[in-house]
């Protein structure tokens, strides 16, 4: 897996907003697939794969910042600067950079409620 250099690059993945996904799968692509949810939209991952893997590769944030409310996609990506909590449906708060993806996950990456822009 890696950066997405372009969010406009033709012919990659498009996230729901039109917008590039921040990752692109590279290899590892056999591997069995895992449903989830996040903010309630079905998406795909493969086992092993990280909550913010599995995000990251549908959109590109993964919550917004609490002071500006400006987007994040995480920044360490190995559970060292708390930049990528994001919480299950049941309440329990995680960290998706160093949380496997499980089959029929619910992942909210901002509160119920809110609209994104
Ligand atoms: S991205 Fe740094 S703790 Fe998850």
């Amino acid at each position: 897996m890696t950066i997405n250099p372009s969010a406009a690059s033709a012919g990659k993945p498009q996230s729901a907003t039109g917008a590039a996904p921040q990752f692109v799968r590279l290899t590892e692509a056999h591997r069995e697939q895992v449903g989830l949810t996040v903010d309630g939209v079905a998406i795909t991952a493969l086992t092993g794969d990280t909550v913010l893997s599995a995000i990251l590769l549908h959109t590109r944030r993964v919550r917004d910042t609490e002071f500006s409310g400006e987007p994040r996609a995480g920044f360490c990506l190995m559970g060292a600067c708390q930049d990528c909590w994001v919480q299950l449906e049941e309440g329990t708060r995680i960290r998706a950079c160093s949380t496997f993806v499980k089959e029929g996950m619910h992942v909210l990456t901002r509160p119920a409620g809110a609209v994104e822009a």
